[in-house]
């Protein structure tokens, strides 16, 4: 997959094109970090839940759901500490009047350095061939360990400064640093400044105080306080897990990047209720676990990594992000985290109700630790888009541009084509539609060339294209083409379904 902002700027477009992501509140010129999901975006973003949900519900057994409701008690974001700490530390530039987050400054200059390494490492690669060691190469080129001092002392800085929440030598760390603001090229920048992330609105008629509620920015917490409701009555034993898939809200400052950073968002999470001690080894087992999930997509395993946390939350004992290469590089997709007993034993104390799992083995009652799984929707959204995308030139000298999602996934599963619209090709196309659209999403279409159809099916990634000709009406059969080799093969109408469902469940 190519990594640069022309191809993620031509996934923009065509996400819009072909209705998949459109700009929230387009005819009002838009709301900043806010999308709406188009007639095929929703089937795809319908299709990865379902695929997830199946993966951890269906085939756990000790794996429940629940839906929560956004709006909670505002006591639980101050228990969970969301009031207090859910902080961007920000900055601004006086020139630009553009507000950064920052660690991201700082981040994206530790980026640029460690591309000045890998450039390095790059030219020395085609210099010496074949005898080129790497390894030795970064150990020992003078440029390369300069460059990698600077990216070691400007993190050290950094964590040891939000740890001990100096936010004046952040300030001067940016400033040391000769971080410029990519608008203004200026280094006028202000103090920085710790903002809550959280959305506010007010709970009934009587606007005081006490009213304020929050938008939730995350799911989880809507299953910690109802871990004792689902344990009584779903008789759960430990270990066992409650998955959530649900809207969440932050007010992010740095939102760009189309979905991979939205103010209002969607998150798959699971919380997994073990017995404390064992919660690191359930932690491997999890990160294996979603591993393996991400890579059943066939995305290509080269394109995604674990980044384990160095900084880890004041709640958590251990934590790891899986990366997936977007076209804007390597980022976060998921997290897991083993986050002790901290939120549950917060909510016990905040709400004076017992949070706590009678062991029968050990004939004792404990706050179960937890292991968390998160991930976002929309980037799995946006990593599928990116992987699909793929220009074509073909060998007739046409281009296309094909979205190869995975089967399972793809928004339209079959389209059914008469070839053309006369001559009870239509007709006998409708018998068919009316026969599979039942067990999977499929189109009519019979406007356009047939050549046209195949390319608008292309472009939204339908994996079968169904096509009923003049020898259909002999023989009852039907053309299937597959999308990735434009192949067609000949078949029976009565195998059509069949066919197709093997091969999307394949
Ligand atoms: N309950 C843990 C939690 O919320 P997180 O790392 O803050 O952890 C989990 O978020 C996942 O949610 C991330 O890995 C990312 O995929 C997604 N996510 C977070 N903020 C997002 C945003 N502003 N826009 C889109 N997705 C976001």
């Amino acid at each position: 997959m190519a990594n640069n902002e022309e191809v993620f700027k031509k996934i923009i477009s065509h996400a819009k094109e072909y209705g998949f992501v459109f700009q929230s509140s387009e005819i009002y010129d838009g709301l900043s970090a806010v999308y709406d999901y188009g007639q095929n975006g929703v089937e795809l973003k319908n299709n990865i839940k379902q695929y997830w949900w199946n993966a951890m519900v269906r085939y756990h057994e000790n794996i429940v759901g629940l839906d929560s409701a956004i709006f909670m008690h505002p006591t639980i974001w101050k228990a969970s500490g969301h009031v207090d700490a859910f902080n961007d530390p920000m900055i601004d530039n006086k020139d630009s009047k553009k507000r950064y987050r920052a660690d991201v400054l700082v981040e994206d200059y530790v980026a640029k350095v460690e591309d000045k390494i890998n450039k390095e490492v790059e030219k020395a690669a085609k210099r010496f061939g074949d005898a080129f060691d790497e390894k030795q190469f970064r150990e020992t080129n003078q440029r390369v360990l300069d460059n990698q001092v600077k990216i070691d002392e400007a993190k050290r800085r950094l964590y040891s400064s939000l740890e001990a929440e100096d936010l004046e030598d952040v300030r001067k760390l940016i400033e040391d640093l000769e971080i410029v603001c990519p608008i203004s090229g200026s280094r006028n920048w202000t103090d920085v400044r710790q903002f809550n992330l959280m959305f506010s609105t007010k709970i009934g008629s009587v606007t005081d105080d006490s009213s304020v509620i929050y938008l939730r920015p995350e799911t989880a917490q809507g299953i910690f306080v109802n871990f004792l409701n689902v344990m009584k009555t779903g008789r759960m034993k430990i270990p066992f897990g409650i998955a959530q898939i649900g809207k969440a809200f932050r007010n992010e400052i740095v939102a760009r990047q189309f979905i991979f950073r939205m103010r209002e968002f969607e998150q798959m999470e699971m919380q997994f209720f073990v017995k404390p001690g064992t919660e690191l080894e359930w932690f491997e087992y999890w990160k294996s676990a979603r591993m393996k999930w991400h890579l059943s997509l066939g995305l290509g395993a080269e394109n995604y990594r674990f980044h384990d946390h160095e900084k880890l939350a004041h709640y958590a004992n251990a934590a790891a992000d899986i990366e997936f290469n977007f076209p804007i590089g390597f980022k976060e997709l998921e997290g897991i985290h083993s986050r002790t007993d901290f939120d549950l034993n917060a909510h016990q104390k905040f709400s004076g109700k017992k949070l706590q799992y009678f062991d029968p083995e050990l004939n004792e009652s404990y706050v179960p630790y937890v292991v968390e799984t998160s991930i976002g929707l929309d980037r799995t959204f946006l990593a599928l888009m990116s992987n699909a995308f793929t220009e074509e030139k073909l060998d007739d000298g046409t281009e296309r541009v094909v979205m190869k999602f995975p089967p399972v996934l793809a928004p339209i599963k079959a389209a059914v084509l008469p070839l053309v619209a006369k001559d009870g090709l239509p007709e006998k196309a409708r018998m068919i539609m009316d026969d599979i659209k039942s067990e999977f999403m499929c189109q009519y279409e019979e406007k356009d060339s047939i050549g046209k159809r195949y390319r608008r099916q292309d472009a939204i990634g339908t994996p079968y294209c169904i096509t009923v000709d003049h020898q259909t009406l002999e023989d009852n059969t039907v053309t299937i083409r597959e999308r990735d080799s434009m192949k067609q093969e000949r078949v029976s109408i009565s195998e059509v379904r069949d066919i197709v469902y093997r091969r999307i469940k394949g």
